[in-house]
């Protein structure tokens, strides 16, 4: 029997970029679950590991389209990258590139990371340049100006950034912004640099952290990471060797559960969590009226009953609350009693979420770098679109607390930095698949 033909009024085919999220809203959450490493920790200690002829093994890792993705950067330019269970394995003993051409880097913007160690190791590197993004502008201006700080001859030149020097050597570099991207570069391309190198105001966030105690345990000398001033002694290719290293738990994946929990309602225990990395966080959830308590030494109960209270948020570099979060936050914001007004300082276009959240019943208007969220009772299930990965967590967030049926597709950016979220919610009994 032949297929009867489409007319004009049948839906298009679905092809598999429609793939999407139900969730039947209303499902308060119970139960307890762990949180995965984070991914803006584990992509740039794949980077550092260029900066030994040897095998760094990186544990608690994620399994995200982004980490895929950086294995295939690191192995264009010539490492043995494997990727397995949650850990990755990378032979960097021979590197047999220094470019890291635009159809890699575009994909996944933090592969712009590879500038410094491959600088710095192979005295040469040619890095596309990423490219536009959904939310803002994200200059390189400060990478640039702090390698040539170090010695580098930078240029621009057909979208690549070309590096080289014949050696890099420490100095003292001030950030006009604390920048996380430029704080990784400059202090991964300063490890094998001749003397000290000082980062004045460096980003302090805990995935910088996390980087500079990989960087020493493969033999470099970092200190100060997690403070404004970070300071490097550089260090021969020689004495750098191997490690083995664990991924820090992903503190946005821990806001993101804790705002689903406060959208659904219920009682919800998060384990493996490092509590000092989000108390911006938990200390804004408090001011909403909502339970939620750190267990010593890594564990964070929360208990969302009743609606909550408004409050302002506004996003700052580390310690401050994380831009990554504003959108997930805005979700719950959204079905305060009260109004809220959310500023975003970091990017300049990451409102993204707001015209859909609108579609789900959000009262919210966006008035220069700020969104004022008057609250709703209740957002209504709908069909949306995510344009980022942190509005992909606030569409499902939202959806978890709102009446009916809630689609969220553009699912891509979802699975760069979220490992199975949807099956994860659903042990803690939210009604929600993909399909
Ligand atoms: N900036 C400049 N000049 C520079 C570098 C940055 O003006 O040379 C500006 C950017 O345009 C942006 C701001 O400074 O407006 C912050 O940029 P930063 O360099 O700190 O961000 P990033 O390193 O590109 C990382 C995370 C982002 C996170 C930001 C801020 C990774 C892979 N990405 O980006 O994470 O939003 O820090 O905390 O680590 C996400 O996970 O969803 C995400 C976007």
């Amino acid at each position: 029997m032949t297929p009867p033909q489409a007319t004009r009024l049948d839906p298009p085919a679905k092809t598999e970029s429609e793939e999407r999220i139900i969730i039947r809203g209303g499902k308060p959450l119970y139960g307890q679950t762990k949180v995965f490493g984070a991914k803006n920790a584990v992509l740039k200690m794949m980077a550092a590991a260029l900066l030994a002829k040897d095998v760094t093994i990186l544990r608690n890792v994620p399994n995200l389209t982004d980490v895929h993705m950086m294995g295939e950067v690191l192995r264009h330019l010539g490492a043995k990258v494997e990727v397995a269970n949650d850990e990755v394995k990378i032979d960097a003993t021979n590197l047999t590139e220094i470019e890291a051409p635009y159809e890699l880097v575009s994909q996944l913007r933090a592969s712009f990371v590879v500038l410094g160690p491959l600088l710095a190791r192979c005295r040469e590197a040619k890095v596309s340049l990423p490219g536009g993004c959904a939310i803002g502008e994200r200059r390189i201006d400060l990478h640039e100006r702090g390698l040539k700080l170090l010695g580098a001859e930078v240029g621009i030149d057909h979208g690549y950034v070309f590096a080289s020097a014949q050696k890099l050597v420490g100095t003292r570099i001030y950030l006009d912004r604390p920048s996380n991207g430029a704080t990784e570069n400059i202090m991964l391309a300063a490890v094998l640099a001749e003397g000290q190198t000082i980062i004045e105001n460096a980003a302090q966030d805990p995935e910088i952290v996390n980087l500079a105690d990989c960087v020493n345990a493969m033999g470099g000398k970092i200190s100060g990471a997690g403070t404004y001033q970070i300071v490097i002694d550089g260090v021969p290719l020689e004495e750098m060797h191997g490690a083995v290293v664990d991924t820090i738990p992903d503190r946005l994946e821990v806001g993101t559960f804790l705002y689903a929990c406060m959208a659904a309602g219920g009682e919800v225990v998060i384990d493996g969590v490092k509590p000092d990395h989000i108390y911006a966080v938990i200390s804004k959830i408090h001011e909403m009226g909502v339970e939620c308590s750190i267990y010593a030494p890594d564990t964070i109960k929360i208990k969302s009953t009743g609606r909550l209270k408004p409050t302002d948020i506004t996003t700052v570099p580390y310690p401050g609350f994380p831009t990554d979060l504003q959108a997930p936050v805005m979700a719950v914001l959204a079905v305060a009693e009260g109004t809220s007004i959310v500023t975003e300082t970091i990017y300049e276009n990451r409102f993204m979420q707001v015209g859909e959240l609108r579609r789900m019943g959000a009262d919210i208007q966006l008035k220069a770098n700020s969104a004022i969220v008057k609250g709703v009772p209740k957002l209504m299930g709908a069909e949306v679109k995510s344009s980022d990965l942190r509005a992909a967590a606030c569409l499902i967030i939202a959806g978890l607390g709102a009446d009916g049926i809630t689609e969220v597709t553009g699912l891509s950016h979802l699975d760069r930095g979220y490992d199975r979220l949807e099956e994860r919610l659903r042990s803690l009994g939210a009604d929600i698949y993909r399909r």
